[in-house]
C-alpha cells in the first residue's frame, strides 16, 4: 500500500474530521472534532501544521501540531509545537501510518525552525515515534498541572538536539488548548 503524507487542504476538512471521529469513537470523537475546528480557526495556534495520510486518494490518517512556546521564568523561550490530536482510521491501524505522520511532521516543523515538540498522550505509543516520557522531569511544565501518575504521558522530542539542557519553563499553548479539560490524561 502506498501512503502519501501531505499538508491538509481546505477540501480535506470533512474527511479528516471523519477519520478523527472514527478513531476516537462516539464518546470522545465529537469533542475532538470540535477541538480540531477550534484550533484551525485559532490565530494563537498559527502556524499550525495539519498533515493527512492518503492511500489511493482516501484520507486515512491525520495529525495536527499547533504553535506554542516554552517560556522560562527569565523570559527566554523555546519555539515549540504541541501535537494534538492525531488519528488513524481503525482499519488501517498498526501499519506504521501514525509513525509516518509524526516523522513527516518532525521534518517539516524542523524546517520551520521549531525546536521542540510536546505531546500529552499514550505513554507507550509516542516513544515508538521518538518521544521521551516525562517532560516534567526534564523541566517542562504544562499549562495546567499534570497528576504525578500521568507524568510519563507528558512527552517531548527535541528537534534542536539538547535544547532542553539547562532550561526549565512552562508551556504557553494556543487559546483553544489552554483549558484544564485537555490536560487530564
Ligand atoms: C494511536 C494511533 C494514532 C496510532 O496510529 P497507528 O498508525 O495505528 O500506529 P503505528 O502503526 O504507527 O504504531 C503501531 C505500534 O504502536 C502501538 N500502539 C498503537 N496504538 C497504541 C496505543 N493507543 N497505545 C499504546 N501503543 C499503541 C502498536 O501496538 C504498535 O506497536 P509495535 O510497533 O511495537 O508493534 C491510532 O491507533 C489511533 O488513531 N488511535 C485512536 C485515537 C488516539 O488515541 N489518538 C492519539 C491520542 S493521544
Amino acid at each position: 500500500m502506498t501512503i502519501e503524507i501531505v499538508q491538509a487542504q481546505a477540501s480535506d476538512l470533512g474527511s479528516l474530521l471523519e477519520v478523527n471521529l472514527q478513531a476516537f469513537g462516539p464518546e470522545e470523537g465529537p469533542t475532538i472534532v470540535e477541538l480540531i475546528k477550534n484550533i484551525l480557526l485559532d490565530s494563537s495556534a498559527k502556524p499550525c501544521l495539519s498533515l493527512v495520510a492518503k492511500s489511493a486518494n482516501n484520507l486515512i490518517g491525520h495529525i495536527l501540531f499547533s504553535k506554542a512556546y516554552l517560556v522560562s521564568q527569565q523570559g527566554e523561550s523555546i519555539s515549540t509545537a504541541l501535537l494534538a490530536p492525531m488519528a488513524v482510521k481503525p482499519e488501517f491501524s498498526n501499519q506504521g501510518i501514525g509513525k509516518q505522520l509524526i516523522k513527516v511532521g518532525f521534518k517539516q516543523l524542523k524546517q520551520q525552525g521549531v525546536e521542540l515538540v510536546l505531546v500529552l498522550g499514550h505513554p507507550e505509543y509516542y516513544p515508538k515515534a521518538g518521544f521521551i516520557n516525562n517532560a516534567i522531569e526534564k523541566g517542562v511544565s504544562a499549562p495546567f498541572a499534570i497528576e504525578e501518575r500521568n507524568h510519563d504521558a507528558w512527552m517531548y522530542h527535541e528537534l534542536l538536539p539538547n535544547c532542553l539542557d539547562g532550561f526549565s519553563g512552562q508551556l504557553k499553548c494556543c487559546d483553544s488548548l489552554n483549558q484544564a479539560e485537555y490536560w487530564q490524561e
